[in-house]
């Protein structure tokens, strides 16, 4: 069995997706806690399936190093096969990455390399493209710059706002992490050889990113 931490910061509806297909036995991995940022409504979600949670306050650290390695003692705690960040929206400090990499998948609702960080929605709604999509990639130290392990387009309709729009991606993106989550858990994906294969990884402008490549 896999095991699962996934980290969130808003109303984890891939959080449930995931706990939704674990709870067939038939699907090799477990979430073993879940974890944020801040007060996340996600969190009733373990609560309803008996999963402990724990947070690690972004505002009680003085910088983004100190709140990091709090989040990896608290990781340390559960030791998951995998960490899944879902919907987190901070930028994990190097250190993090650099430990649990590649180990550590990431959902993104645009169809990447396009549109990353924090506003891939209403960034694709400003462009005026006519698709945009959703991708799960594997983390590195860049934004949303990660291998990519799963993506599917999604069309942007005329008169879309960014709720229709996002809301049209995320069952897509639910869609993606489960089946991404499931090749993992039984083998069919090795995430040491994906990263292996992938171009060299891009490295992000040293200086504060507010949110994360966990958008
Ligand atoms: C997802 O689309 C994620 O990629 C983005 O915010 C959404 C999180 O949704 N950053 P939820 O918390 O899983 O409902």
């Amino acid at each position: 069995m896999l095991t699962v931490a996934v980290l969130i910061s808003g109303t984890g509806s891939n959080l449930r997706a995931l706990l939704d297909a674990a709870a067939d036995p038939d699907y090799r991995a477990e979430v073993v806690v879940v974890g944020a940022d801040r007060e996340a409504d996600g969190f009733a979600h373990a609560e309803e399936y008996g999963i402990p949670s724990f947070m690690v306050p972004w505002a009680q650290f003085a910088s983004r190093e100190e709140w990091g390695a709090e989040l990896s003692a608290q990781l340390a705690v559960w030791r998951p096969d995998l960490v899944v960040l879902s919907g987190l929206m901070r930028l994990l400090p190097a250190s993090l990455v650099d430990e649990w990499s590649p180990r550590i998948i990431n959902t993104h609702p645009a169809y990447l390399p396009e549109f990353p960080g924090a506003h891939g929605v209403r960034d694709a709604l400003a462009a005026g493209v006519r698709q945009s999509g959703a991708s799960v990639i594997i983390v590195d130290n860049g934004v949303d710059s990660g291998p990519i392990l799963a993506q599917e387009r999604v069309p942007v309709l005329p008169g879309d706002d960014q709720h229709t729009l996002h809301d049209r991606i995320k069952p897509v993106e639910r869609r993606l992490l489960i089946d991404v989550v499931r090749r993992i858990a039984s083998g069919e994906l090795d995430l040491q050889a994906a990263s292996a294969s992938a171009v060299a990884p891009s490295t992000v402008a040293e200086g504060d990113v507010s949110a994360s490549p966990a958008s």
